[in-house]
């Protein structure tokens, strides 16, 4: 599919998207967010695609937010709306993704940029990444779900620090608040997430569907542990987890088929 602000490439079952309007930090407009939502709909639909990556255009971004231009026009309903939207066309279907997508961070990830990382399923970060979420300084707060994803993936209290101060931090200190994963040269930063895709996709792939949506279901509730024993058994039902059994039984590499 062709699109106006996107650049997509499909690199050994790996779909690549960069967000390409790099004259604007690949701020997200409403366009951005319909191509993504489309993109994104490829990855869960096309049997070809495997994982996905999603990173920005140019050597200064990742996205430097929402596109800020788009908000003055907007009133209360016309602000929750285009939260809304974006969550259920993009945020949410990312981390819903039955099949991996990884961020891959070059530059400034700000705003809506941060939260599109965080809603990734895992974040890989350049050496010249920077992540914020600097909303409190135009008078608003994160609304593409980063209060709820980053408090939950660094705790409540330095969200609330970094969310309240709107502070732009370093790759270095993302790693360590366990935001990003790895840190790796920004030369070097997509063949180092392809490379950790091209082990995944070694993996069964059903069962990587069902460690993302039991992960997503990540609680300390019986809920959680109620979710991930339902989502073991049901691998129970599938020829890959038999395939992998007889496989590691029989000392020989699996082959699976995702059914
Ligand atoms: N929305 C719309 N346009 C944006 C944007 C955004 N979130 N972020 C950057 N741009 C535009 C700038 O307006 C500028 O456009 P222009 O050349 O037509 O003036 C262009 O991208 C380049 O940005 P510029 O600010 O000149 O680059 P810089 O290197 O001086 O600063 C940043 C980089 C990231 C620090 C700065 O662009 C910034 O603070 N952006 C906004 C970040 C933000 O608040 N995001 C959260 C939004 S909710």
């Amino acid at each position: 599919m062709n699109y106006q602000t996107l650049l997509t490439s499909l690199e050994d079952n790996i779909f690549i998207i960069t967000i390409n309007r790099p004259e604007k930090l690949n701020a997200l407009n409403k366009i951005v967010i319909e191509e993504l939502s489309e993109a994104i709909n490829e990855v869960y639909n096309n049997p070809e695609i495997k994982s996905a990556i999603i990173t920005g255009s140019g050597e200064k971004a990742f996205v430097a937010g929402a596109d800020i231009t788009e908000f003055l026009e907007l009133d209360e309903k016309g602000g929750e709306a285009l939260a809304r939207k974006g969550q259920q066309l993009v945020f949410d279907k990312i981390e819903n993704s039955p099949k991996p997508i990884v961020a891959a961070v070059n530059g400034f990830a700000l705003g809506g940029g941060c939260e599109l990382a965080l809603a990734c399923h895992f974040i890989i970060a350049g050496e010249n990444a920077k992540f914020g979420q600097p909303e409190v300084s135009l008078g608003l707060i994160p609304g593409y779900g980063g209060t709820q994803r980053l408090a939950q993936l660094v705790g409540r209290n330095l969200a609330m620090q970094l969310i309240m101060t709107g502070e732009v931090i370093k790759a270095e200190n993302a790693e360590k608040y366990g935001i990003a994963n790895k840190i790796v040269a920004t030369d070097k930063l997509l063949d180092e997430t392809k490379s950790i895709l091209q082990t995944i996709h070694t993996k069964a792939p059903l069962a990587i569907s069902k460690v993302i949506e039991v992960l997503n279901n990540f609680d300390h509730t019986q809920q959680g542990y109620d979710f991930e024993i339902k989502k073991f058994g049901e691998c129970f039902a599938t020829d890959d987890m038999k395939e992998g059994v007889h496989a590691f039984l029989e000392k020989r590499k699996a082959s699976f088929h995702g059914r």
